[in-house]
C-alpha cells in the first residue's frame, strides 16, 4: 500500500504543530501544541527542548490519530522550525545542558558590541552574508559556553553537541543522527555561505570548539529514520520556517519572493544559484538545497517586529480587545492624521540593523485619535516591508512582479491593500496559507519521491485573494519621507 500522506513538523517560536498533506498539497489534519516562554531577564527569551521534543511526540501521534493513520500512511517527515535558537545537549544522556536561547534573544549584545572590535570582525558578512547581530546562533553559543561552570571544557572534550532547533529535533527523532542542513547552518554566523562548510576563522572568532558541531547537510534528503510513533519513517528534509515558506509558495525560481506576516516579519527574493552579497542591509542566506545539487540562494529582509506591534496595541495599550479588530478601528477614519508609529522595541533588524534603536509615534497632535494610532500601526508594517524592498531592489536587478504572502496578519484587508500600494507590486495569497508547514511537507515528499517535480507542486499554488497597487505615486512617496524621518529619530535615540 502506497503511503497517503506526507507529515510536516513546524516548530515555531511559540507553538509546534504536526500537519498532514495530501498528494495534492491539501491540509488533512493538523494538531498544535504551545510551550512555555521563559523571560529570565529583561531582553532575555527562553525554551525548554526538552518540552519541545514531547510536544513533537504528542503533535505527531495526536495528527496521526485524527485520521485513523499510522506509520507506514506516512511518506516521509518535513522539519520547519525557528531559525537561531539555540540547543546545547550532552551527547550520552541526550538531556539538554540548560534552556535554549531564542533568537530574540538580545543578551549578547554586549558581547556583540565587543566583538565588533576585535580582529577579523570586518571580514565576518563576506564570509556569512550576515552582519555581525545578537539575532543569529555563534554569539548565543560562545555565551553559553563561557557562562555555564564547565561547559567549555566539556565542549572541547566532545562530551557536548550543539544544534538549532531541526538538529534537535532530527537527533531525538532519530535517535542519536547529529545533523543540521544548509538553509539553519546559513543562521549561525559559523558557516561559509560560499563553501556551506563550517569556517575555521569563524570558529576561531566565536571561540566555538569544532567537536560540537553538527554536520551540514542538504535541505531534501533523508537524515534517518523514525522511531516510535513514526518507526521506520524517512526524515527526510529540513529547512528554517522562512526557507520553508518560500519553498511552501513554490518561489523556486530566480525573482520569486515571498513575505511571512507573523510576529516579526520576513521577505525572502529567491536569487536563484547566484548568491547576492547585499550593500543595503539584507541577508544573504540559503534558501534550499536539493541532495547533490548545487543550493539556491535567498536576499532576506527580517523585521523583528510587525504583528507583535498589533499585540503591544491590544496589551500594551487595551486600545482594542482583539487582534482582529484593529482593522475595523483603523476604518473608523480615512488616514493616519500626519501619526507614524515606528516599532523600534528592541532596535530595528533589516535594513537598519540598529540594536540600540528605540521606538517613536511622530507626528502626535490633539487631532489624532486612537483610529489614526491603528492605522499608524498598521502602516508601520507596510513601511517597514518598503523598505526592505527598496533594499532588495538596490542590491539586485531581479525585480518582484507580485508578492506572495502568507501568516496571521494577511487576514488583514486593509494592510494587505496597503502593502501593495507602498510597495506598487500586486500582492496575493494562496489557498492553502499554512506554507511554512506546506514547504517542510512538500521537501520532504520531493526528497523521497512521493511527489516527483517543482512543477507539479506549482501547479497546486491557487490564488485565494489578491490586491492591486491603487495610491496616488505622489502621495505614497511623502507619507514614505515622513516615515524615513521618522525612523532617523529612532536611530538617534541613544541616553
Ligand atoms: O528567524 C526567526 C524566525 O525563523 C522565527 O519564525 O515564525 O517561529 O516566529 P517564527
Amino acid at each position: 500500500m502506497k503511503p497517503r500522506f506526507v507529515m510536516a513538523i513546524d516548530q515555531g517560536t511559540t507553538s509546534t504543530r504536526a500537519i498532514l498533506f495530501d498528494h495534492g498539497g491539501q491540509l488533512v489534519a493538523v494538531s498544535q501544541l504551545e510551550h512555555h516562554q521563559y523571560f529570565p531577564k529583561p531582553g532575555w527569551l527562553e525554551h525548554d527542548p526538552a518540552e519541545i521534543w514531547r510536544n513533537v511526540e504528542k503533535v505527531a501521534r495526536r495528527v496521526l490519530a485524527d485520521v485513523g493513520a499510522r506509520a507506514e500512511d506516512i511518506a516521509a517527515v518535513g522539519i520547519a522550525n525557528q531559525r537561531e535558537t539555540i540547543v546545547l545537549w550532552d551527547r550520552r544522556t541526550g538531556k539538554p545542558v540548560r534552556r535554549a536561547i531564542v533568537w530574540q534573544d538580545t543578551r549578547t549584545d554586549a558581547l556583540v558590541d565587543e566583538l565588533q572590535h576585535a580582529p577579523g570582525a570586518g571580514q565576518i558578512t563576506e564570509l556569512t552574508g550576515l552582519p555581525l547581530s545578537s539575532y543569529f546562533s555563534a554569539p548565543k553559543v560562545r555565551w553559553m559556553l563561557e557562562e555555564t561552570p564547565g561547559l567549555r571544557e566539556r565542549a572541547e572534550r566532545g562530551e557536548v553537541l550543539f544544534g538549532t532547533m531541526e538538529s534537535w529535533l532530527i537527533w531525538n527523532l532519530t535517535g542519536g543522527v547529529h545533523v543540521t542542513d544548509v538553509t539553519n547552518a546559513s543562521r549561525t554566523l559559523l558557516m561559509n555561505i560560499r563553501s556551506l562548510k563550517w569556517d575555521p576563522q569563524l570558529l576561531e572568532f566565536f571561540g566555538i570548539p569544532e567537536a560540537i558541531l553538527p554536520q551540514i547537510r542538504s535541505s531534501l534528503e533523508t537524515y534517518g529514520t523514525g522511531r516510535g510513533v513514526l518507526e521506520g519513517v524517512p526524515i527526510a528534509a529540513a529547512l528554517g520556517d522562512q526557507q520553508a515558506a518560500l519553498f511552501g509558495q513554490t518561489c523556486f525560481a530566480a525573482g520569486e519572493g515571498k513575505c511571512t506576516y507573523g510576529t516579526g516579519s520576513f521577505l525572502l527574493l529567491n536569487t536563484g544559484t547566484e548568491l547576492v552579497a547585499s550593500t543595503h542591509g539584507l541577508l544573504t542566506t540559503v534558501a534550499y538545497q536539493v541532495a547533490g545539487q548545487p543550493a539556491h540562494y535567498a536576499l532576506e529582509g527580517s523585521i523583528a517586529i510587525t504583528g507583535s506591534l498589533v499585540q503591544w496595541f491590544r496589551d500594551g495599550l487595551g486600545l482594542i480587545g482583539s487582534a482582529a479588530e484593529i482593522e475595523t478601528l483603523a476604518r473608523t477614519v480615512e488616514d493616519n492624521g500626519g501619526c507614524y508609529i515606528v516599532p523600534a522595541f528592541y532596535g530595528l533588524f533589516a535594513p537598519h540593523w540598529r540594536p540600540e534603536a528605540r521606538g517613536i509615534i511622530a507626528g502626535l497632535t490633539s487631532y489624532i485619535t486612537k483610529g489614526h494610532l491603528a492605522r499608524a500601526v498598521l502602516e508601520s508594517t507596510g513601511w517597514q516591508t518598503r523598505e526592505v524592498l527598496d533594499a532588495m531592489n538596490a542590491d539586485s536587478s531581479l525585480r518582484l512582479r507580485a508578492l506572495k504572502v502568507d501568516g496571521g496578519m494577511t487576514s488583514d484587508n486593509l494592510l494587505m491593500q496597503f502593502v501593495a500600494d507602498v510597495l506598487d507590486v500586486p500582492v496575493v495569497r494562496p489557498m492553502v496559507a499554512e506554507t511554512v508547514s506546506l514547504g517542510a511537507g512538500y521537501a520532504a515528499g520531493l526528497a523521497v519521491g512521493y511527489w516527483s517535480d517543482l512543477e507539479g507542486l506549482r501547479r497546486n499554488w491557487h490564488l485565494a485573494a489578491q490586491w492591486q497597487p491603487a495610491m496616488d505615486p505622489a502621495r505614497r512617496e511623502a507619507e514614505y519621507r515622513n516615515w524615513t524621518y521618522a525612523v532617523e529619530l529612532t536611530l538617534d535615540w541613544t541616553s
